[in-house]
């Protein structure tokens, strides 16, 4: 019960102000709708009324009853929205962490191969959680921190937060996605910022290792949550040995075989629905035109080049 009432990160306090002014609402309107409901029986029972009488408008009612819920719903909105606005602006000096949700556990990626199974973050420091799904939507849900944020294959959703409150918080996914839904549970244990430096440098390293710039490229968009690079199948095709390889694609107009040269890389990563690999669905990457730099696209395809025969 006790994280119900904790309020574990910044945003916490303007969430709890929207739910219960809400709250308070619906629970006057409650008593005081039933209460009328309950007089209007006794009053106007057939008893009291033996001649019933026709009567319409009552303007000024009329105009009670219309102004004062749509009041009601501005000042609903207006908590709503400087609760909400907040959670949708992220400060430029966050501390990035990878969540990747999978049927049915949750990594907390850190970047430089570091994963770890709990979300440890330093109190008092803005934290970004990229949120990341292999599979099918998954929601992360951390009641004391206020913050739910749904988590979809193809969708870089984020969320972010403060921790101003030190200890261990409950972590849900609050998306049915499937037959251990409710035993997809982590926990976020808010650490003091020496006690997380000290935590993260003790992390082992169980993920890849950016040893090529391009692989840097690759993590910072979550590319290998997708494609591996040991051969193993996930959502995408595997990485490894991709130069070089002739693949089997489908487009609009049907099947054609290509080879994987540098422009059908960058063309991959770029709008890579347009040519989807045999076997795999369409839909599930999103375009990274404009979003990744030809720079960085450079540094991609040269470490495919250079990590061909691995
Ligand atoms: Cu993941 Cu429910």
């Amino acid at each position: 019960m006790e994280t119900l009432f904790n309020q574990g990160s910044n945003l916490a306090g303007a969430v709890d102000r929207a739910f219960i002014f809400i709250f308070a609402i619906s629970f006057i309107f409650t008593i005081g709708i039933t209460v009328l409901m309950i007089y209007i029986l006794i009053h106007f029972s057939r008893k009291k009324n033996k001649n019933p009488q026709q009567f319409s408008h009552n303007t000024r009612l009329e105009v009670i009853w219309t102004v004062v819920p749509l009041i009601i719903v501005l000042v609903m909105f207006y908590y709503g929205w400087v609760g909400f606005a907040p959670m949708r602006q992220v400060p430029k000096d966050a501390m990035p962490i990878t969540v990747i949700g999978k049927m049915w556990t949750w990594d907390f990626d850190y970047g430089n191969g570091k994963i770890s199974k709990e979300l440890v973050v330093p109190y008092n420091r803005n934290v970004k959680l990229n949120l990341v799904s292999v599979d099918v939507n998954h929601s992360l849900f951390i009641p004391a921190f206020r913050v739910k944020e749904d988590v979809i294959p193809g969708y870089n959703n984020y969320l972010w937060f403060k921790p101003i409150m030190k200890g261990t918080f409950d972590i849900y996914c609050s998306e049915y996605c499937g037959l251990a839904h409710s035993a997809m549970l982590a926990k976020a244990v808010v650490v003091d910022s020496l006690d997380f430096d000290k935590w993260l440098a003790d992390l082992q390293v169980t993920g890849n290792l950016p040893d090529h710039p391009g692989l840097v490229v690759m993590q910072a968009n979550t590319c290998l949550t997708c494609h591996t690079l040991d051969g193993t199948k996930v959502i995408g095709p595997t990485f490894k040995g991709l130069y070089g390889r002739k693949t089997t694609v489908v487009t609009e107009s049907g099947e054609k075989e290509v080879e994987a040269n540098d422009d059908y890389i960058i063309r991959s990563i770029e709008d890579p629905n347009s040519e989807v690999v045999k076997g795999y669905n369409r839909g599930l990457m999103q375009p990274y035109k404009d979003k990744i730099s030809q720079e960085d696209l450079q540094k991609i395809v040269d470490y495919f080049k250079t990590n061909a025969a691995k």
